[in-house]
């Protein structure tokens, strides 16, 4: 038999990176899918079939694949040199039109990924209050810095008794300290989540809170449960941080726009690398004196070779200055619509099934309601499973989803993406139907 040419790849690919694959989420059995071209809200793989895509790069694109005044301002910069061991003018134009975006950015600092934005702002949070634990949600996704990464994959089996969730590790080999030094919360749950924080209360440099968390449920945090952790942080020196890695693209400010509580930093990165690996770190002046170079004492020093590179920062700046306020209503008009148009088709095909998000983003769970929690989000085989086939439907009719079958948008959308993406939806419900049980 024939190999394709993506066979013919993976075969290589499996000498050569372990697995075949450089990042585990694009792997997929039998292979993973090799891009040949994007060009706005479409894919092209490397066999020729073109896809609507809803995946962006894990929510990393906001106007799509080779947006051309990105394509052309990036061009540019590039003939110019892409790295330099000298700051660039870019860099400045692009950090005064982050921190006039969001009220809560005196000051920012640039990385190269949310991992690393995320690492930052915990080190940060203990630079500043000199305490060394930090506070989580259970389940949250926060990147794979040792102490965020802590109870992202816990399941039934470990995850322990509500009322005190377990530090469960990641990675085979984190130290105990590291499982020790991270406290974690159920989500939206005040009484628990106070309760359990006070059991730690001099010892916690920040608390850690995604507003839309992704493996939650991809439900919003509510702004009582917000408050309630505001309270605390004032009450026990400690920081309220924010990973809106991926949330920055729900709100012209960001998640945060909508909350009453203002964060002490926030992480972010994704969407403002306008297509290119980013992250920065952001918040009150007071705070980011921590990393500021002229101080008597530095307390946390920080560099990175790629900070701040003139292409990153090029990208991210075209991207965000035309992610303007029209720009963010037309896709959340956009996604708003698509949710009302998926709540119809679960009703008329009759499936256990519901739709979460906020902003440009939602995500389809083969569940009657929409889970409050992360044990609520957890799918257990038998729905991963259903979950997996759904993708897989919408990727055989040409579409692309993220793996847990959550789709995020980009301006080059329209209705007619979305229609699409809707009547597929249709089929795919009715195919995999008679394999639930109901
Ligand atoms: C909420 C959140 N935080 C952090 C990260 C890590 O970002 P990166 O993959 O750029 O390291 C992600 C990535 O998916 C994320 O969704």
């Amino acid at each position: 038999m024939t190999q394709t040419k993506s066979e013919k790849l993976f075969a290589d690919a499996l000498s050569v990176l372990p697995g075949g694959v450089s990042r585990n989420t694009i792997f997929r059995t039998p292979h993973p899918f090799y891009a040949e071209k994007g060009e706005g809200c479409y894919v092209t793989d490397i066999e020729g079939v073109k896809r609507i895509d809803f995946a962006n790069n894990m929510a990393s694109l906001i106007h799509g694949h080779a947006y051309a005044p990105i394509v052309e301002a990036v061009s540019t910069q590039l003939t110019k040199g892409s790295c330099f061991t000298m700051a660039t003018e870019i860099e400045v134009h692009y950090a005064k039109l982050l921190c006039e975006r969001t009220p809560s950015f005196d000051k920012i600092r640039f990385v190269n990924s949310g991992t690393e934005a995320v690492m930052a702002m915990l080190k940060a949070s203990r630079a500043y209050t000199g305490k060394a634990k930090i506070a989580k949600v259970e389940g949250a996704y926060h990147g794979s810095y040792d102490y965020a990464e802590v109870s992202q994959t816990a399941n039934p089996n470990n995850w322990g008794d509500i009322d005190n969730p377990k530090s469960i590790p990641v990675a085979v080999g984190t130290p105990e300290k590291a499982l020790d030094d991270v406290v974690v919360i159920p989500f939206n749950d005040i009484e628990r989540a106070i309760k359990i924080l006070d059991q730690h209360k001099d010892e916690i440099a920040c608390i850690l809170v995604d507003l839309l968390p992704h493996r939650v449920g991809l439900i919003p945090a509510s702004n009582d449960f917000i408050n309630a952790l505001h309270k605390w942080t004032r009450k026990n020196k400690s920081l309220l941080v924010f990973d809106e890695v991926i949330t920055f693209r729900t709100n012209y400010s960001g998640a945060q726009q909508s909350y009453d509580a203002k964060p002490d930093l926030t992480a972010m990165g994704k969407v403002i690398g306008g297509g290119f690996p980013a992250g920065a770190l952001a918040g009150s002046d007071e705070v980011m004196k921590v990393l500021d170079p002229t101080q008597a004492k530095v307390l946390l020093p920080h560099s990175g070779t790629f900070s701040a590179n003139p292409i990153t920062m090029t990208a991210g700046y075209t991207a965000m200055r035309d992610f303007d306020q029209a720009a963010v209503k037309k896709v959340n008009d956009l996604a708003s619509y698509a949710k009302e148009e998926i709540n119809k088709v679960i009703n008329d095909v009759g499936i256990n099934a519901c739709v979460t998000g906020a902003g440009s983003m939602f995500r389809i769970h083969l569940k009657a309601q929409a889970p409050k929690n992360y044990r609520e989000a957890y799918a257990d085989k038998t729905e991963s499973k259903l979950i997996t086939e759904l993708v897989d439907y919408l990727f055989d009719h040409g579409i692309m989803m993220i793996n847990t079958c959550t789709a995020t948008l980009s301006t080059a959308m329209t209705t007619k993406e979305i229609n699409h993406l809707v009547s597929t939806l249709k089929d795919g419900f009715t195919h995999i139907k008679p394999k639930m049980i109901q």
